[in-house]
């Protein structure tokens, strides 16, 4: 098997161009047989994902939790969950993942905590009116009695986002009641948040992954939305798009992250922070990264492009315009945990496998910074037919949402789920894979010319080697082509090769006898009419002079 050598360690921008993978931790790997991955399970495959050519790993949470929200409810910030493992098992892997010149991204869970966390119960206990209450947002209620809550405000997980305590005050939880929002304005839960940056930044962390980061401060008053709590069926977290919503995207966050970020920087090695954040406009978006805030922003839209040439332009387009404004590189994903995976996105089964295979290949011959989805490399789909007894994610119960179908734990190896998920002859994952899953497993892929696994590791190998992808800022140049195709090409240095990419997204194959030798494609090229054509549905990178 091919070894892709490891970029140099010290270069403090290495993520304007990184390939980042994400890793699931209760779905990665399983080392000690409970069904439930574990940090040791991922020390274990670290191989795998230097062999994969992945720059950096971004752990979702692993910290203390009642697991209530696959760990988005944090109890304790400075260590880790038992099921996890604990802090050894963590100075291992991350040990382990820089000897192999794998850097390593954790998640910063800062809009909430766990109502389990001491902050919390602290506040239950104290009453109304208490100092310990000011780290949240407690309320009285509207009504007569107070018996309705504070606001209009609705749970991006549905219902109202407000729950009422034994003593008659609401407190308030943009998700699940569990995840009690903190009070942002409160200068100890700005201090504690530093300090818990510096924690991890000690043991070696290369970055943050930050969850809800546009949603720390809430308007002053907390007023109400004003349109309902439904709008033509639409929960409010829809409207994120189309209006503003006063507990989202709100100016003062981003003082935050003027005080975090030379944090970071009086670390060595290029410490860097990622915002999960939603705005209403990439503008507003594009406020979160710069010199003195975050050095990135996830986009999103990129994620939400429908499966049309004009869709994916569009997207391109105003992120690489946004990066040049606030001079950092944009950072492409199709899939991640919260949402359903591409494959099945994009029309499922073999359509919906070419349809990812090529978008694969166009997200990653873009300028900038990539995040992978675990499994994308396996080509999985999303498993629809879980049993409902067994989905965990909060939101199914209270809106038949589930996000379990794209956590279902990895195949590695083997005929019978769960596909060497954990120890040999362990049977135990916490949710079950398809019987189809034994052709997509890392074994069944490993070395199958064609194989989805391989096409991204000759994709990742590619794009570290070639003077046309290397670079993060060099521009796309959009190159004429028939409707529905997208062709661009990127060139490093004037006499450096060019990179070219085409796209088919038409309804017919499309002519790319001009574009030089097929450095790699999702399907192979035909000939149609003595010249050669891209497939539809297909995506291939050319070298020319
Ligand atoms: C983010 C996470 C999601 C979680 C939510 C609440 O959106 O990605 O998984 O449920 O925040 O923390
Ligand atoms: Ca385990």
């Amino acid at each position: 098997m091919t070894q892709n050598t490891p970029r140099t360690t010290d270069d403090a921008t290495w993520w304007r161009s990184a390939v980042v993978y994400q890793v699931y931790v209760r779905s990665f790997a399983d080392a000690n047989g409970d069904g439930i991955g574990d940090l040791r399970g991922i020390t274990q495959r670290l191989p795998y994902l230097r062999d994969l050519g992945v720059d950096a790993l971004w752990l979702t949470p692993f910290y203390t939790s009642p697991q209530i929200d696959g760990g988005y409810d944090v109890a304790d910030y400075r260590d880790v969950d038992p099921i996890f493992g604990n802090l050894d098992d963590f100075d291992t892997m991350i040990g382990q993942a820089h000897s192999l010149g794998l850097r390593v991204i954790v998640d910063l869970v800062p809009n909430h905590t766990s109502s389990a966390h001491p902050w919390f119960t602290a506040a239950l206990a104290a009453g109304p009116g208490s100092a310990e209450r000011e780290r949240y947002l407690f309320r009285d209620g509207r009504g007569a009695d107070g018996e309705l809550p504070p606001n209009d405000w609705e749970s991006i997980f549905g219902g109202p986002a407000w729950t009422r305590v034994a003593d008659g005050q609401w407190y308030l939880h943009l998700f699940d009641p569990a995840q009690p929002d903190l009070n942002w304005r409160h200068p100890e839960v700005r201090a504690e948040f530093e300090e818990i940056l510096r924690f991890w930044l000690d043991r070696g962390v290369d970055g943050f992954r930050i969850d809800v980061a546009h949603g720390m401060i809430k308007e002053e008053g907390l007023p109400d939305v004003g349109f309902g709590m439904l709008i033509d069926g639409r929960r409010q977290s829809s409207m994120l798009g189309s209006g503003r919503l006063p507990y989202f995207d709100q100016d003062e966050v981003h003082d935050i992250y003027r005080a975090w970020r030379p944090i970071l920087d009086s670390y060595p090695g290029g410490r860097m922070a990622v915002a999960e954040a939603w705005a209403e406009t990439p503008q507003r978006l594009a406020r979160y990264i710069g010199p003195d805030e975050l050095q990135q922003a996830f986009s999103f839209d990129f994620l939400d492009a429908t499966w049309e040439a004009g869709s994916f332009r569009k997207v391109i387009d105003t992120a690489l315009a946004e990066a040049t404004i606030v001079g950092a590189p944009t950072t492409w994903v199709l899939s991640n945990h919260d949402k359903q995976r591409h494959v099945t996105r994009y029309g499922d089964g073999e359509v919906g496998l070419r349809r990812a295979r090529a978008a694969a290949l166009l997200m990653l011959a873009l300028p900038g910074c990539t995040y992978l989805y675990q499994g994308e490399e396996l080509g999985l789909p999303e498993v629809l037919d879980l049993p409902d007894e067994l989905r965990q994610d909060p939101s199914f119960l209270r809106t038949g949402e589930s996000r379990d179908g794209c956590r279902v734990p990895l195949p590695w190896e083997g005929t019978e789920p769960p596909y060497g998920f954990g120890p040999a002859g362990c049977d135990k994952s916490w949710l079950p894979a398809p019987a189809s899953w034994a052709q997509l497993s890392v074994a069944a892929q490993t070395g199958v010319a064609g194989s989805t696994l391989e096409l991204y590791r000759s994709a990742l190998r590619i794009r570290r080697a070639h003077p046309g992808l290397a670079g993060s800022d060099d521009p796309v140049r959009w190159l004429d082509a028939a409707p529905g195709v997208l062709a661009f090409s990127r060139r490093a240095t004037p006499d450096a090769p060019e990179l070219v990419c085409v796209v088919n997204i038409s309804a017919a194959p499309a002519p790319v006898g001009g574009y030089g030798p097929v450095l790699l494609a999702s399907a192979p090229p035909t000939e149609v009419d003595g010249e050669i054509a891209l497939p539809v549905d297909a995506a291939a990178w050319f070298e020319r002079e």
